[in-house]
């Protein structure tokens, strides 16, 4: 009889232990800990190595002798997709791409794969079946042409055993929490088999320098289902993100061994797939004709990316006790911060009021230079003033007040004025190297919050 091997994992980080225990030592989460079958002990199956026997020995070279590989990117056909990517797919990468459940991650990858022109590419899923992903083709592209072929499998070893036949230049997966290899018997979605079955896509991906996506769930609180660790071995992780009510969608980078992290690509989903929206700004800023207090423009960066954003604000006299305070898009906690500001600083009194703040699209933003657009929009509606559509706002805000430098100044000026902008309010710590000559929109500089307020409302 062959000995069965099993241990104890933490199914929130994938900490491994010989004992059940009731918190785990690693991320301190209770009655996580589940057994699972690690080794069955019987004769080995062929992973993607051994099976191919592509098996090498890696000699050490020195730095100055490995030749640099700078010309490997190639374009996926997606511009949105390149540009997260850092400038298009990199040979031999593994691609992580995690999203709520429909969000259109299935879309995003099947439209990569039939439109990527002159590229063998196989299709793994385990979800949905050839028919399923048949009819999402032809709702994507009226005449599917491409060079896709769609397997439907879950087990890795069938799954290798096709890839060497076929030999496709990149390969994707649709989802690995729905794949098993057949080393490890604990059922798939489990810390186990997503760990082994990634780094069995691994090994393939850096062995044959075939670039790889992983479709992965997400769990309620967001974060990639299964251990931590899996972030850690692939070279990408992307977030497909948005507000599933909301029609636009956008993918991030959150981890980028190849590129910068936190780029982001944006776009629409219509009834005949994603489209991308190579001009955010634009669909960003409502189309309105008069001009209602509470909302400002702010010019924003989110990766290399200039984009001006609207937000909302609506100040209104607290009908209980304890006032509210909400933001949607923004944290709540940086504008509890923005809002004693104004009451020690500017002498508003906010205290007992209801706050409530809305970035326009169903859009994070984590930039700092969108302060003075929330603290602009903030007093405009509890002054019940209106600001001229025609300015916007980048800059940070101190605790004492102090207006802030932000960085590539420069990018958002010309983004505001290519918009058509006419005033942008900057720091005036700001203004070193600027070429204030270039710029046809009106730069005003300010130091000190009072000051912005005096020269909107007098
Ligand atoms: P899907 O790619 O299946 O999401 P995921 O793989 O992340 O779970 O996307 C499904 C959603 O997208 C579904 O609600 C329908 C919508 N959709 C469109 O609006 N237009 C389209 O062309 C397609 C293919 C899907
Ligand atoms: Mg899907």
């Amino acid at each position: 009889m062959a000995k069965t091997k099993s241990a104890y994992f933490c199914q929130s980080c994938g900490y491994e232990s010989a004992k059940w225990l009731g918190k785990c030592p690693s991320c301190n989460q209770w009655n996580t800990f589940v057994e699972e079958v690690i080794d069955k002990g019987s004769a080995k199956v062929p992973t993607w190595s051994s099976a191919t026997g592509t098996q090498r020995l890696n000699k050490p070279n020195k730095v100055e002798e490995i030749q640099s590989a700078t010309e490997e990117r190639t374009t996926t056909g997606d511009a949105e997709l390149d540009r997260v990517l850092g400038g298009g797919l990199v040979a031999g990468s593994v691609i992580l791409i995690g999203g709520e459940p429909g969000i259109g991650k299935s879309t995003l990858m099947l439209q990569l794969a039939l439109n990527v022109s002159g590229r063998k590419i196989l299709y793994v899923s385990g979800e949905e079946s050839e028919q399923q992903i048949k009819m999402r083709a032809e709702r994507i592209t009226n005449t599917p042409k491409a060079n896709c072929y769609i397997l439907t499998e879950t087990s890795t070893q069938n799954i290798f055993k096709q890839i060497e036949q076929l030999e496709p230049e990149i390969v994707i997966v649709d989802s690995i929490q729905t794949l098993h290899s057949a080393h490890i018997e604990s059922t798939p979605g489990s810390v186990s088999q997503v760990r082994e079955c990634t780094a069995e896509l691994l090994r393939f991906a850096k062995e044959t320098n075939t670039p790889v996506f992983l479709i992965g769930h997400i769990t309620k609180d967001g974060a990639i289902a299964g251990p931590k660790i899996l972030e850690h071995m692939v070279d990408t992780v992307l977030q497909f993100e948005g507000d599933r009510h909301h029609v636009y969608r956008i993918l991030r980078s959150i981890k980028n061994r190849f590129g910068a992290a936190a780029e982001l690509g944006i776009y629409a989903m219509q009834s005949n797939g994603l489209r991308e929206v190579s001009n955010p700004s634009e669909i960003l800023l409502s189309q309105r004709d008069e001009e209602l207090s509470g909302i400002t423009i702010g010019a924003t960066l989110e990766g290399a990316r200039p984009m001006l954003i609207e937000t909302q604000a609506l100040v209104s006299v607290s009908a209980y006790g304890t006032p509210q305070r909400s933001a949607t898009g923004f944290d709540t906690k940086r504008m509890n911060m923005l809002l004693a500001v104004l009451e020690k600083r500017c002498g508003f009194r906010l205290s007992a009021k209801d706050v409530f703040l809305n970035i326009a699209g169903g859009i994070k933003v984590e930039d700092p230079a969108i302060d003075l657009a929330i603290m602009a929009a903030i007093i405009s509606s509890h002054e019940d003033i209106s600001i001229p559509s025609k300015i916007c706002f980048a800059a940070e805000v101190g605790l004492s007040g102090e207006i802030r430098a932000v960085n590539r100044i420069e990018q958002r000026i010309s983004e505001a004025e290519k918009l058509g902008f006419e005033k942008i309010f900057i720091s005036s710590y700001n203004t070193k190297g600027i070429v204030r000559d270039k710029f046809k929109i009106e730069i005003i500089t300010v130091s000190k919050i009072e000051e912005v307020f005096g020269l909107l409302f007098g």
